[in-house]
């Protein structure tokens, strides 16, 4: 297979974006801070701190070290709104940096996608489904807060089992069948022939060897990633963007199977992670059949 290379840029998106060639992306993988604030300095430091803020930091359990989770429930209105202004901001410099017929592949969260899904409609994308990603979370399922030996049988939300994904598509210019032949997407790749792409995914969160290289708080899972940015590109060919790409698992998971990506991130720190974990992310052999892949 022709490995193609990457690109990471130590870079705000909101500034690279709107420098970026028209037409020039052919669909986006993404996992953005969601709540926003989770990503902030002061967020970060009592997140290093073990002091937690929106992070909630569980306990060990069964031996093992959970990894913290940013509690989206404490965000206010005005953190909403600051939401609600990114994702207007993000929708359209997306939409014109991406081909016709590109699609975006977005992670969301339940409480806060009809603010992501406003935004991007509003900018022009067609709403095209969701992709639930089966997994066990600690969010939500909590006793209420300093009540719990009173109502110890109430749950005051359910206890999270699956993430969301949102699938946007820029229109296609006329029929999907022309805008393949022209801009080479349109449409989602299939994961064999016989198979059409599925949008409920079993998926583990993230196993111990990722981590360890690749440490970052909000780090996706290889398994999952190389589904969905393989289904990005209908026919293996084009470009991908992932403007918040943390320590890369988007990157690694094209450069894994060939494809040619651009990644951003704003944090140096996180930026340096990103450098160190593609290759070896993208190396990773998960079912004992991939062949590794070249550092670029
Ligand atoms: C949810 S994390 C992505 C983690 C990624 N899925 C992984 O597996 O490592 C979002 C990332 O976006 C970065 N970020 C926040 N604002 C940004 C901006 N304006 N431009 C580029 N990156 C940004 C954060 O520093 C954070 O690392």
């Amino acid at each position: 297979m022709n490995r193609q290379k990457y690109q990471i840029w130590n870079a705000d998106a909101f500034e690279w974006l709107p420098k970026r060639r028209s037409e020039s992306i052919h669909a986006v993988v993404t996992d953005p801070p969601f709540g926003l604030v989770e990503y902030m300095p002061d967020q970060l430091r009592r997140l290093a701190e073990g002091k937690g803020g929106i992070w909630r930091l569980p306990h060990n359990y069964d031996g093992h070290q959970r990894s913290p989770m940013p509690r989206f429930t404490v965000l206010g209105p005005s953190d909403r709104a600051k939401l609600d202004h990114f994702h207007q901001r993000l929708a359209p410099l997306l939409h014109n940096v991406l081909v016709p017929g590109g699609h975006v592949i977005i992670a969301s969260q339940n409480l806060l996608s009809h603010i992501v899904v406003g935004a991007f409609c509003g900018a022009g994308f067609e709403l095209r489904g969701q992709i639930v990603r089966v997994v066990k979370t600690l969010r939500g399922g909590d006793r209420p807060k300093g009540a719990h030996e009173r109502f110890p049988w109430v749950s005051v939300s359910p206890r999270s089992s699956w993430e969301l994904w949102l699938i946007f598509r820029r229109p296609c210019e006329g029929r999907v069948r022309d805008n393949l032949e022209k801009w080479g997407t349109g449409a989602l790749r299939r994961p064999a022939d016989g198979t059409p792409f599925r949008d409920l995914i079993q998926s583990s969160p993230a196993r111990g060897e990722e981590r360890r290289i690749a440490p970052h708080p909000s780090l996706k899972p290889q398994a999952f990633m190389r589904q969905i940015v393989r289904a990005a590109l209908p026919l293996g060919k084009g470009v991908i963007l992932d403007p918040f790409m943390g320590s890369g698992a988007t990157i690694a998971a094209a450069h894994h199977l060939g494809l040619s990506s651009i990644g951003l991130e704003l944090h140096e720190e996180y930026f340096r992670l990103a450098r160190r974990a593609i290759p070896a992310l993208s190396r990773l052999n998960l079912d004992g059949s991939e062949p590794p892949s070249e550092d670029p």
